[in-house]
């Protein structure tokens, strides 16, 4: 049983030399008090023995006095019987109780007291007769003969004194004996103690340690200073702990292999608990859902994704959960939530199993498919732009026939006389009607016709050949067109590209601007910012719209990026950044958002996208090594 009270000491040194202290002194206070009352028995009853065997002698004296006739000898005898060491007092009565002779206290009385007198009829010839008195005193009388007469009573009183003081000195060699017994065992247990202490705190303070800090094993081995069990539990818990370290070592290893690949996988890892919650998530995850790692954990799924997708998902998760077989290449698509652009996810998801029956968590897998839909979208796209363009060309170039047809007959027909002012005004009208048509087609296909070598080209044509083609949105959107470029100025470069990289940067100027903007179109001989030394030309096209803010700014150029979720691509920039590289060209783009405060109106937001290409001969033959 533990002895859990307050006063019982907690180390084992001090709870042995107290269990040890408690033990011996009940047992030697036993011990002591045992002997001491067998001494004191003992002694009492050699002394009763004694002072009646006195009692006798001084019966024998006092009557061999009164014989011979010397009753002087009998005051002697009753002195000197008084003064010895067992005796307290002795005295001689006559039969009936009369003092006649007393050593010492007693001379006063004259008779014995009531108590020793009723005690006088009982005394026969030859036995002494010890008696205790109500006062604790003790007396020996025998009777005094001188031949068959009663001469008297001679009485002698036990000493208490001399018996106590025999006890006493038993009682004081006990305790001594005790004393010395306990001190010396008790240094015995303390040393023994120590030495079961000493180790087994040496082993507390090694396991605390361990607990407050399992990677530092700097203190372990713990020395080991006994040979007993102790030492051997010592050994133990070094050699537990050097595997502990091994097993942990080991550990560490597959945990940073697991966390490095959680980390560096291109794909979004989840974990999520049998209700659903997320217990971990990768890095890639979050940025899918677009919430920080630590906003995630311990939510649910509809708590992090948008719907329907979050509830489909977390479906699919309690199917494994209660299968335990898993779920392969779900497609979950969706807008909304924390997710600003429809996303399209391929899922997998598995059971965690931490023992063979047990699944603990569901595993979910996502692959972001978001981009690959949106490029087959873009493929489809210009699968179909580029079926339309064939088409318009082909039928741009079958209209060419008959419109130079139209355009011989229109010309003989002005010409003749018999013609009247309005039937001239009317032939002119249909003129400049087919020669619009007949420029129409001339754009087109030249618009289609791609050339696979770099040739010189002249940039007004290409320039007003990407205006005509947006002429119906500038018109609908009443923009004040600027075009600034020399009809002289020519290039040598992949025309079609360069005319694609115009269109689609006033494409997106169209996008952006609203009606009664303005757009600038702008090209002239320049150098290059960085590279003075070479020459070429540098194309402006500006524009008065809606500008763009520093993070739409910083993403313009990647692949698939779009603010215009419904009619972008995200691929106008990105391919066109891609014809300047391979023109070796360089691009700049300034942009501003107006910040209107309530007083003042901001600056005008616009966007400002100039790029330079210069006029190398020799692209062909770069292209051709690269
Ligand atoms: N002149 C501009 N004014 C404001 N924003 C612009 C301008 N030009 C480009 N942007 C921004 O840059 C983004 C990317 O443009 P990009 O041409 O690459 O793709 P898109 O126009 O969205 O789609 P598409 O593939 O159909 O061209 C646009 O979505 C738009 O947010
Ligand atoms: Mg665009």
């Amino acid at each position: 049983m533990a002895l859990s009270t307050r006063w019982w000491p907690r180390s084992i040194q001090w709870q042995m030399l107290a269990g040890l202290l408690l033990l011996e002194s009940l047992s030697i206070g036993l011990f002591a008090f045992l002997l001491v009352r067998q001494e004191s028995r003992g002694i009492h009853q050699r002394v009763i023995r004694r002072v009646d065997y006195e009692s006798q002698i001084l019966a024998a004296q006092v009557s061999e006095a009164l014989r011979k006739g010397e009753p002087g000898w009998v005051g002697l005898s009753v002195r000197m019987m008084g003064e010895g060491p067992t005796a307290a007092s002795a005295k001689v009565t006559d039969p009936s109780g009369n003092m006649l002779f007393v050593s010492k206290g007693e001379a006063d009385e004259t008779v014995l007291e009531l108590a020793e007198r009723t005690q006088i009829p009982l005394i026969t010839r030859n036995e002494s007769r010890c008696f205790t008195f109500e006062d604790n005193r003790t007396e020996c009388v025998h009777a005094i003969y001188t031949g068959d007469e009663l001469r008297g009573l001679a009485w002698v009183e036990f000493n208490w004194a001399t018996t106590q003081e025999l006890i006493d000195a038993i009682s004081r060699t006990t305790a001594i004996f005790g004393i010395i017994w306990m001190i010396a065992s008790a240094i015995l247990v303390l040393i023994m103690a120590h030495s079961i202490a000493q180790p087994l705190a040496l082993l507390h303070r090694g396991a605390r340690a361990l607990m407050n800090s399992p990677e530092d094993t700097q203190q372990f081995p713990l020395p080991v200073k006994v040979h007993n069990e102790i030492g051997d539990l010592i050994e133990t818990f070094n050699s537990m702990v050097a595997s502990l370290a091994e097993q942990r070592s080991g550990l560490n290893d597959t945990l940073s292999l697991l966390d490095s690949m959680l980390a560096n996988a291109p794909i979004g890892l989840a974990f999520v608990d049998r209700n659903c919650r997320i217990v971990r998530v990768n890095q890639i995850f979050a940025d899918l859902t677009g919430l920080l790692i630590e906003q995630q954990l311990g939510r649910s799924l509809p708590e992090i994704l948008p719907q329907p997708g979050a509830q489909n998902l977390e479906n699919a998760v309690l199917r494994v959960l209660a299968s335990e077989e898993p779920i392969r290449n779900l497609e979950l698509s969706g807008q909304g939530g924390k997710l600003t652009r429809h996303w399209t996810w391929l899922i997998s998801v598995y059971p965690v199993k931490t023992t063979p029956r047990n699944v603990r968590w569901a595993g979910i897998i996502v692959l972001d498919a978001s981009e690959r839909k949106r490029g087959e979208e873009a493929l489809r796209r210009s699968e179909k732009l580029a079926v339309t363009g064939r088409l318009a060309a082909s039928i741009a170039h079958e209209i060419n026939n008959p419109l130079e047809a139209i355009t011989n007959l229109l010309f003989l027909l002005r010409n003749f006389s018999s013609l009247d002012e309005s039937a001239l005004h009317y032939v002119k009208m249909a003129e400049y009607e087919v020669r619009r048509i007949a420029e129409i087609t001339q754009q087109t296909l030249r618009f289609y016709r791609q050339s696979t070598l770099p040739a010189r080209a002249t940039l007004t044509d290409l320039l007003d050949s990407v205006l005509s083609l947006y002429q119906g949105r500038l018109h609908a959107l009443d923009l004040r067109v600027e075009r600034r470029y020399n009809p002289r100025l020519d290039l040598f470069c992949f025309a079609g590209e360069i005319r694609q990289v115009v269109a689609n940067l006033v494409g997106n100027s169209l996008d952006a601007t609203q009606p009664g903007g303005r757009l600038l179109v702008r090209a002239r001989p320049s150098r290059d910012w960085k590279d003075t030394e070479r020459t070429g030309v540098r194309f402006v096209v500006a524009d008065t719209g809606v500008g763009m803010t520093s993070v739409v700014r910083d993403r313009i150029f990647e692949a698939f990026f779009t603010t215009k979720e419904d009619t972008g691509t995200g691929l106008g920039l990105w391919v066109s950044h891609e014809i300047i590289l391979k023109h070796q060209g360089i691009i700049r783009v300034r942009s501003r958002v107006e910040t209107a405060s309530l007083f003042a109106p901001g600056p005008p937001s616009g966007t400002v996208i100039q790029f330079f290409i210069p006029d190398n001969p020799n692209l062909a033959d770069e292209q051709a090594s690269a």
